[in-house]
């Protein structure tokens, strides 16, 4: 196994290719995110920043859930904020929705302006010369809290866990070790209390009230349509794609035979197919 993970660095993409990484990415995890979206207790008339709001689909769930929420999404990405645009414009959802262009380490918004933020995949620390958002969270977290009124609550949603190789543990514990496959978060040079499931002692330390952590389950289950199977490789690479030069070459070799659409091996054909995506969303609430 290669010994370069020292020097792993968040993947540059294209505008089009983190388009459609979130569209596919989204599409497997809407069961868990509906379901946390769900477990925030949104009341009609609550103001919710959704930062980065990506390509907008978690507010047309929001909207969805309840549509007499006014959600705020913002992110620093035109093209993305473009997507999202035209996504609610086409939706049937009918509700209030601004979307703002906005950096997350430089929050414009008066003091107690929301009742919930939503950040999903969003606060990921690490070196920034490295390309990572912030060194620590607590900047952030405070500017979070600055903007969001007594009795709010900041919600830090992740994808924590995913289950896609059914029958071959081994194979699947590798691949998730690699420093690849936490393509965002995790970085050789991240001090463990900067890990995502660390969260909750964030939040404490901003002094937060009521920390909880729970997770939400989308299942994936077989047999999917003719349209879901590249979908579902195209999956398998956002997390694994890059692994080669970390695990064996036989694994490596194994894994290419159980993720290409075209193989007899393709895992996603396998009968009574079953795996599954977990997102944990941790909140804290405003004193
Ligand atoms: C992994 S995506 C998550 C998007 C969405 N929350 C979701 O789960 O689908 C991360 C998003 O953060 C945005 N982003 C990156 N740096 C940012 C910053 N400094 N301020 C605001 N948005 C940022 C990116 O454009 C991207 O849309």
């Amino acid at each position: 196994m290669s010994n370069k993970n020292e020097e792993f660095r968040p993947e540059k993409l294209l505008p089009e290719e983190y388009i459609h990484r979130l569209e596919i990415f989204n599409g497997f995890a809407q069961e868990a995110i509906r379901q946390a979206i769900h477990h925030l207790g949104l009341f009609p008339g609550c103001e919710i920043l959704d930062i980065p709001c990506g390509i907008g689909k978690h507010a047309c769930w929001m909207l969805e859930e309840n549509e007499e929420a006014h959600v705020t999404g913002v992110d620093i990405s035109e093209e993305h904020l473009a997507y999202a645009k035209k996504l609610l414009n086409d939706s049937p959802v009918r509700g209030s929705i601004s979307l703002e262009q906005g950096d997350m380490t430089d929050l414009v918004f008066a003091d107690n302006t929301f009742d919930f933020v939503w950040c999903c995949n969003g606060l990921w620390v690490g070196d920034p010369a490295m390309g990572y958002l912030a060194s620590e969270p607590y900047q952030i977290l405070g500017e979070l809290k600055r903007i969001t009124k007594p009795g709010g609550k900041i919600a830090l949603i992740y994808s924590t866990n995913r289950k896609f190789l059914p029958g071959h543990p081994l194979l699947e514990s590798v691949l998730s070790a690699t420093f690849a496959c936490h393509y965002l978060p995790v970085n050789a040079k991240i001090s463990p209390e900067f890990n995502i499931m660390r969260a909750p002692l964030w939040l404490n330390n901003v002094g937060l009230e009521q920390v909880e952590a729970k997770s939400f389950v989308a299942d994936l289950q077989g047999p999917f349509s003719q349209e879901e199977l590249p979908k579902m490789a195209s999956m398998l690479d956002i997390f694994w794609g890059k692994a080669e030069g970390e695990i064996s070459p036989g694994m490596w070799k194994q894994y290419q035979s159980l993720s290409d659409p075209d193989s007899d091996d393709y895992i996603f054909r396998l009968e009574g197919y079953a795996g599954s995506i977990t997102y944990t969303m941790f909140t804290g609430v405003i004193a």
